[in-house]
């Protein structure tokens, strides 16, 4: 007797048919990583992914520190900012966040998200100084982090992001075993509310991380990994719907 609410359907130019966007109020969001566009051109990647549909740019933050990788830093960030209209979504893959929000806002993030490991029981605190700069809160879950860690904020935080792959490195397989948390996750935030994934995913597990509650994809390899990137962002939206729709 599981009912979906059909609401907020749109017609769409491109395919002359009418879209389901919102079931539950959950609306599937493509969130493109820049890990995996060309770093020597990421103005023009920028650009390309925008105009190919994408909901949200996803900007991986890695201090060599909390992951094994260093990536993208606030002046990097600054230089994107220009390049598109859409949200930046800043995923703080770094020890000590607290340090680095003030430098991440400033240089035009929308959004930015913490891992709950690197926020040294510090987590209010860090949503509220996320907020204090206008911008929404995030926290991150690694594979092996239970849903309950995040429980004190609830009602707190604007997303929740569960990694299905441990961070570090594009293109890496996604860990099926993360599903049974998406849809704790789901459970405990409720339907309006933006549950993210990201890591290995494709459209076949996009599907999956949808069926469990999942509505915000991001995608590194299967968005820039792929020569036609609007087939690409299609593919992952069509999919992730399919799977919001299945029981
Ligand atoms: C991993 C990053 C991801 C990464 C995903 O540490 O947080 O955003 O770009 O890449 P794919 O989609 O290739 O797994
Ligand atoms: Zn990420």
């Amino acid at each position: 007797d599981y009912k979906f609410f059909y609401s907020h359907s749109c017609y769409n130019p491109e395919t002359r048919s009418a879209l389901i966007i919102s079931i539950n109020n959950r609306v599937i969001k493509i969130a493109p990583s820049l890990l995996s566009a060309d770093f020597a051109e990421l103005g023009k990647e920028t650009q390309r992914a925008s105009s190919a549909g994408a909901d949200w740019l996803h900007v991986d933050v890695m201090d060599g520190h909390f992951v094994p990788n260093i990536t993208i830093g606030p002046v990097v960030t600054a230089a994107i900012r220009p390049h598109t209209k859409l949200p930046l979504d800043v995923h703080l893959m770094i020890s000590e966040p607290e340090k680095y929000i003030e430098p991440f806002c400033k240089a035009g993030a929308d959004m930015v998200s913490f891992h709950i490991e690197a926020s040294g029981g510090h987590s209010e605190k860090l949503v509220d100084l996320i907020k204090k700069f206008g911008k929404k809160a995030g926290v991150v879950l690694n594979p092996a982090t239970p849903a309950v860690s995040v429980g004190a904020l609830i009602g707190k935080v604007d997303y929740v992001l569960a990694m299905t792959v441990w961070p570090g490195f594009g293109g890496q397989k996604f860990i099926a075993d993360v599903l049974p948390k998406i849809k704790e996750l789901r459970l405990m935030f409720g339907n309006g509310f933006d549950v993210q994934v990201d890591g290995g995913l494709n459209p076949q597990t996009a599907f999956e991380c949808a069926r469990n509650g999942a509505n915000v994809i991001v995608a590194g390899t299967a968005v820039f990994g792929q020569k036609d990137l609007a087939a690409a962002i299609k593919a992952l939206r069509d999919n992730a719907l399919k799977g919001m729709k299945s029981p």
